[in-house]
């Protein structure tokens, strides 16, 4: 099988290139390097590196053209939720626009699409099974909502082949730090206070990323190509307080604690069930080996590191913007 990885170095897209590597198999990754993106998260890997854009469909019809694929994985996105407060219209043109501009390629390349969304788009508080209503909350999660129906669409209008997976909250080594796990990390690890959205008991489900990167790759293999969704819990439950915690008691270390101005639109809780059966890392185990990897991997995550990191108030009312590639956390 011939795999184009879009967003292939990004956080969850490396590991899966990892994944794919693991299982003999060289693929071609598609990634516009945004201020998410980073060469360095492919390193030692093997694979074939095009810089492009999901927005621009002549780049995507070059690569198509040039490396006919018959699996398409897409991990491209705009993925953090405060970003998507301050400038909501960035996360329409890649995760709804540039979708719809993959899926028009796959009507002239007819190839099989595995479209990457989030737990985020069922909403807070109920249990989700896979044909639950989408309910959700932020500009982010609208925004994968809108393509998720995208997707189901096509599938159903134009015959287009595609699956639909919605894993939940993903952690483990090459993750940005502008989020949680590794801004938890690395402040700690800087004597630095944590900002704590509200009072810290909202409930997130947390995967480590080898796992979605393995069943993501397992259900390529099983999939019919009708429009199936897959729920991806991590079945590891926890209030974001109680994360902060345990990397706290890992690191050996005094977190400190600063509550701050909920986020508007703040999700409380996020629960799916899954049709699928698979093994996951435990949290902690998975906390452990993250924790690991960022003190071991300083030259990956210093360079992201600047002033704004080190003034960071409350993060969704810094001014910041997805296209002007400026990180919250970091100015870069
Ligand atoms: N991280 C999580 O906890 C999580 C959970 C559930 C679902 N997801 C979904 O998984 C996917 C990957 O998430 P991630 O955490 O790896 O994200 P990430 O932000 O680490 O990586 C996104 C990648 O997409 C690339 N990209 C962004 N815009 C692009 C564009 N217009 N054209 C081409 N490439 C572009 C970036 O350069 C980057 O390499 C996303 O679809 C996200 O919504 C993430």
């Amino acid at each position: 099988m011939n795999f184009v990885v879009l967003g292939g170095a990004g956080f969850i897209g490396s590991a899966f290139v990892r994944e794919l590597n693991r299982r003999g198999i060289r693929p071609v990754v598609f990634d516009a390097l945004t201020y998410a993106g980073r060469l360095e998260n492919l390193k030692e890997t093997d694979h074939v590196f095009v810089k492009g854009n999901v927005n621009d469909v002549k780049a995507l019809d070059s690569l198509f053209s040039s490396h006919p694929p018959s699996v398409v994985v897409n991990f491209s996105a705009e993925t953090h939720v405060d970003r998507s407060i301050y400038s909501p219209k960035d996360f329409v043109e890649t995760n709804v626009l540039g979708v719809i501009n993959v899926l028009e390629a796959s009507r002239k390349y007819d190839f099989n699409y595995v479209h990457i969304s989030t737990d985020e788009v069922y909403g807070d508080e109920e249990c989700a099974d896979e044909d639950s209503p989408l309910r959700p909350s932020s500009p982010y999660s609208a925004s994968k909502a809108s393509a998720d129906l995208f997707v189901k669409a096509y599938v159903r209008t134009y015959g287009v082949k595609a699956i639909i997976v919605r894993p939940s909250n993903n952690y483990g080594p090459r993750q940005h730090v502008e989020k949680l796990i590794p801004k938890v990390i690395i402040r700690t690890l800087l004597n630095l206070p944590i900002p704590i959205y509200g009072d810290g008991k909202q409930e997130r489900d947390w995967i480590f990323v080898e796992d979605t990167a393995r069943i993501i790759a397992d259900l390529i293999d099983k999939s019919q190509w009708k429009g199936e969704i897959y729920n991806l819990p991590g079945g590891n439950v926890y209030r974001n307080i109680d994360v902060v915690k345990t990397i706290g008691e890992i690191m050996g270390k005094e977190v400190k604690i600063r509550y701050v101005e909920d986020r508007p639109g703040h999700d409380r809780r996020y629960c799916m069930r899954t049709s699928l059966r698979y093994e996951v890392t435990p949290l902690r185990e998975g906390l452990r080996r993250t924790v690991e990897w960022y003190l071991n991997n300083r030259w990956w995550w210093e360079p992201l590191i600047n002033d704004n990191f080190f003034k960071e108030d409350v993060p969704w009312k810094v001014p910041n913007k997805a296209s002007d590639g400026v990180n919250v956390a970091t100015g870069r």
